[in-house]
C-alpha cells in the first residue's frame, strides 16, 4: 500500500513515517539505530582481524614460526648456557621480550629483539619500561632473515626444526668467532653443541661459532 493509499485509508501515522523515511514504516530512530548497530560490529570486526592477523601471518609464510613463549625453566637454561659472558645481546624472533628483559636484568648490554610482529614488538618496549630496562634494551620490527647478526656475540634462537638448516647457513655466513649461539627446543642440525643445558622441551644448546 502506498503513502497515498494509507493516507485515504485513514493511517495517517504509517503514511506520514513512510514519507518522511522513503517507503518504509520502520521509525527513523530504529533504522538509525540499526545502522551504528552494524557500523560498531562491522568496526569491531575488522580491529579485531588488525589485531590477530600478525599471530597468523606466520602460518603463511614458507617456513612457519609462530609465537611460543618460552617457559621459565627455559629461560633460565637460555641465561645459563651464557653465564660468565656480557655485551650485545639478540633473540631472534623475541616473542613478548622475556628472554630479552631476563638477559638485560644478567646485565648483558644492549639486549635485543628482532619481532616481526608489531604487537608483540610495542608489548615487549611496555614491558622493558615497566621494568625500568628501556635503556638496556631494543627491539626491532624487522625480519630475522634480513637482520645482521655480525655485531651480536650473544645469539639465541628458539624456533622450529625447519628452519634450523638455513639459520645455521646464515650464522655460518655472519657470525664473527667466538660468538655464543644459544638453540632453544631445535639444535643445529651440522654444528657440534659445546654444551647442552635441561632437559625435554626446554633442553637449550650451546654453540660457539668458529670459522672453518
Ligand atoms: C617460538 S616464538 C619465540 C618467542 C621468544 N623468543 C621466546 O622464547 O619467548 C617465535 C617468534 O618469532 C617470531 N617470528 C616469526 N617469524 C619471524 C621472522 N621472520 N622474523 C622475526 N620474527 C619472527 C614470531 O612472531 C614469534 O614471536
Amino acid at each position: 500500500m502506498s503513502a497515498a493509499d494509507k493516507f485515504v485509508a485513514g493511517q495517517n501515522e504509517a503514511a506520514f513515517l513512510d514519507l518522511v523515511n522513503g517507503g518504509t514504516s520502520k521509525p527513523l530512530e530504529k533504522r538509525w539505530g540499526g545502522m551504528v548497530f552494524a557500523g560498531i560490529t562491522g568496526g569491531a570486526a575488522l580491529a579485531l582481524s588488525v589485531i590477530c592477523l600478525p599471530f597468523v601471518s606466520p602460518a603463511l609464510r614458507r617456513v612457519c614460526l609462530p609465537y611460543v613463549p618460552a617457559t621459565t625453566s627455559q629461560v633460565d637454561n637460555v641465561l645459563r648456557a651464557l653465564r660468565g659472558r656480557s655485551g650485545r645481546f639478540v633473540d631472534l624472533g623475541s616473542g613478548d621480550g622475556r628472554i630479552v628483559l631476563s638477559a638485560a636484568q644478567a646485565g648483558f648490554s644492549p639486549a635485543e629483539g628482532v619481532e616481526l610482529n608489531p604487537w608483540l614488538v610495542i608489548y615487549s618496549k611496555v614491558q622493558a619500561l615497566r621494568q625500568g630496562l628501556s635503556s638496556k634494551t631494543a627491539f626491532h620490527k624487522k625480519d630475522l632473515w634480513k637482520f645482521s647478526l655480525k655485531p651480536y656475540p650473544n645469539i639465541v634462537i628458539f624456533g622450529v626444526e625447519e628452519m634450523m638448516k638455513d639459520l645455521e647457513a646464515k650464522l655460518e655466513d655472519e657470525a664473527e668467532d667466538g660468538t655464543h649461539i644459544v638453540a632453544c627446543r631445535f639444535p643445529l642440525p651440522t654444528l657440534k653443541p659445546v654444551e647442552i643445558i635441561g632437559t625435554g622441551l626446554d633442553t637449550v644448546w650451546l654453540y660457539r661459532h668458529q670459522s672453518p
